[in-house]
């Protein structure tokens, strides 16, 4: 989405997937500005991504962005950026904007359509906002929280966890086509076949191999209960009419209320540059005009220093 934007600017564009073992990566100095992206999981930046990160190489006058995914709105996902920005910065990246979207859950359970949609459009909305305010030469303020920040560090228990659960995924043969999509697809080259399927402990819990399998034939571990099996066609869905994309709206009670207070902010920001979310109407406004994480910072070098000063200093 974001690609599409830049290019509908006329910014020539390169996607650079992460995949290991992180070969042909794009020289950043031969570009203007790098955007890095991640989904976020457990509340942090997958250990691939941070490991890709530390093997960048270090960059003078590379200005840079981030974004980020998540499958719900808690503010605690936020701070999944703070150590992706820290190791930019250290990189000497200069980070101007960070953005925060949303992708449907691949994991727990499996979001309704309407909901899938709702939030694509909304991703697709954030993206076009991200373009607007990188070509309006805009900067973020970072800050992070510590209380979120120390929860969000305490959830690396997660890299733990990945690693043992990857090395229990196992194939149901009677299921299994050996069309091999799980091996090729899989970004950490954790999948090995020879006759049979071997996983290794690199598995970053992607949930790739699970949801592509078109047999539906491989077990997710102990963590088998939590799996979400298929893609989400979002192409599909946000071409068809028949799926309305009003899922959370002022009567949405229970899990899907936390939404709306994302939706709203988001409303809100892209008012304020004259945006709005295409095929869904906005979100009631029953609070006062607020604008979701982006804050203008005309120092951001200041506060990009002060930032790395304040995470060096702290305990955490
Ligand atoms: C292991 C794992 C952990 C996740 N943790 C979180 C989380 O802490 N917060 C959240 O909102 N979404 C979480 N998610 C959902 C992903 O962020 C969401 O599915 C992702 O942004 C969509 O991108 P992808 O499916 O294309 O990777 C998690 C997903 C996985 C697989
Ligand atoms: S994707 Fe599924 S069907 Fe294809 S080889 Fe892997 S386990 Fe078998
Ligand atoms: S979940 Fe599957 S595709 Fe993703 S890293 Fe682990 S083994 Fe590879």
């Amino acid at each position: 989405m974001i690609k599409r934007y830049l290019e509908r600017n006329h910014i020539k564009t390169r996607l650079y997937e992460v995949r290991y073992p992180f070969e042909n990566i794009p020289s950043p100095d031969e570009y203007d500005y790098a955007g890095f992206g991640f989904p976020v999981h457990a509340f942090n930046a997958p250990l691939m991504f941070l490991r890709f990160l530390r093997v960048l190489p270090k960059t003078t006058h590379n200005k840079a962005f981030v974004f980020k995914t998540s499958g719900e709105p808690a503010r605690l996902n936020a701070e999944a950026s703070c150590s992706v920005c820290r190791i930019l910065i250290k990189k000497g990246f200069d980070v101007v904007l960070d953005a925060h979207m949303l992708m449907p859950y691949n994991i727990l359970f499996r979001y309704p359509d309407g909901l899938a949609k709702q939030m694509a459009l909304y991703t697709d909305a954030l993206s076009e906002l991200l373009v607007t305010r990188l070509l309006n030469g805009e900067r973020d303020a970072f800050r992070f929280n510590r209380l979120r920040r120390l929860i969000s560090l305490i959830m690396r228990i997660e890299w733990f966890g990945a690693w043992l659960n990857g090395r229990l995924y196992t194939v149901n043969s009677q299921k299994c086509s050996r069309c091999l999509l799980c091996v090729k697809s899989c970004p950490s080259a954790n999948i090995t076949y020879d006759g049979r399927f071997h996983f290794g402990g690199r598995c970053a819990m992607c949930m790739r191999c699970v949801m592509y399998c078109p047999k539906d034939a491989i077990h997710f571990g102990i963590l088998r209960p939590l799996r979400v099996n298929g893609g989400y066609n979002l192409d599909k869905l946000l071409s068809d009419p028949n799926v309305s994309a009003d899922f959370v709206n002022d009567k949405t009670r229970g899990y899907f209320k936390s939404f709306r207070g994302f939706f709203r902010r988001a409303d809100n920001t892209l008012a304020a540059y004259g945006l709005s979310v295409k095929g869904c109407a906005p979100q009631p406004v029953s609070d006062a005009p607020e604008l979701y994480v982006f804050e203008a910072c005309e120092e951001s070098m200041h506060s990009q220093r002060q930032f790395l000063e304040e995470e060096d200093n702290s305990f955490i």
